[in-house]
């Protein structure tokens, strides 16, 4: 299957995704469990969200794996992998705040060739297919590109652990008096996505899933964004690093320097 009719499919799940989502969400969506710790929460929606996306691929593709990140990876037999994250950026959802995405990149041996990052509430789909630029409303998206790390507006996040945000603040106290800002959005797909749209600058963050910027990472990176880790690694969950060649440099520099793969004793 090609690139563009895997993106049609993942586009069209992304969407009923998201009809799903808006009619269903009640005021306050009720926490129903945690994962990594208590702060760090699963709504009854994500669960079915996810449940929906994976009828759906299964439906039409049945012999595909599929990795999500409510439901684990469960392995399948062709080239294919679907990477779903159903709802990124719970803790908005949860809060009525809009930046958050039903983010779905799609694999093919292992390479990222299409996604889709659909932000309900902001009413944007984000797509990207490899090698065909990335798109938001029929507009091809550019990146921001020759600004300096001191004009920069620079988005992040944190984990849920305690342990890595006090290393997370400790990283951000030496960042914050050298760009222009710092944003902290809530959802790494969507400040993914701003990169490409150029809403903000550049983007780093420590401990995001593979589900989380799969698709996000397609999006920037087609808009002309460099998405990579420390030391020419490729973006990993260790720190995650976007931003247009020129600036990614100098914000990695910044960040090497702070030794920011690392997380505090437990209990600090
Ligand atoms: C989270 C969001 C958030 C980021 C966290 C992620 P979730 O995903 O992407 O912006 O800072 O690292 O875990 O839990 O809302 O799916
Ligand atoms: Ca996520
Ligand atoms: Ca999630």
């Amino acid at each position: 299957m090609l690139p563009d009719d895997l993106l049609a499919l993942a586009k069209d799940i992304a969407v009923e995704a998201g009809e799903l989502l808006l009619a269903k969400r009640p005021a306050r969506p009720e926490v129903i469990d945690t994962k990594s710790s208590p702060t760090d929460v699963v709504t009854a929606l994500d669960r079915e969200t996810e449940d929906l996306i994976r009828a759906r691929i299964k439906a039409v593709r049945p012999g595909d794996a599929i990795l999500g990140e409510e439901g684990g990876d469960v392995p399948g037999q062709g080239r294919v992998r679907w990477v779903v994250d159903p709802i990124d950026g719970t803790v908005n959802f949860l809060y009525g705040l809009p930046a958050w995405a039903i983010s779905i990149g799609v694999e093919v041996d292992g390479e990222i060739v299409a996604g889709v990052v659909n932000a309900v509430p902001m009413g944007e789909l984000y797509t990207a297919v490899k090698g065909g630029g990335a798109w938001l409303a029929g507009e091809r998206l550019h990146c921001n590109t020759g600004v300096p790390l001191d004009r920069a507006l620079i988005a992040t996040g944190f984990g849920y652990a305690a342990s890595r945000r006090v290393v997370q603040a400790e990283v951000l106290t030496q960042v914050l008096p050298r760009v222009r800002d710092i944003r902290r959005g809530g959802s790494c797909a969507v400040d993914l996505c701003s990169v490409a749209a150029g809403r903000v600058d550049g983007y780093y963050e420590r401990g995001t899933q593979y589900w989380d910027h799969a698709a996000g990472g397609l999006v920037a990176a087609e808009a002309g964004a460099r998405i990579g880790g420390l030391r020419g690694k490729p973006y990993n969950p260790e720190l995650t690093i976007c931003a247009a060649p020129g600036l990614f440099e100098e914000l990695h520099d910044l960040l090497a320097a702070l030794d920011p793969e690392r997380d505090a004793p437990t209990g600090a």
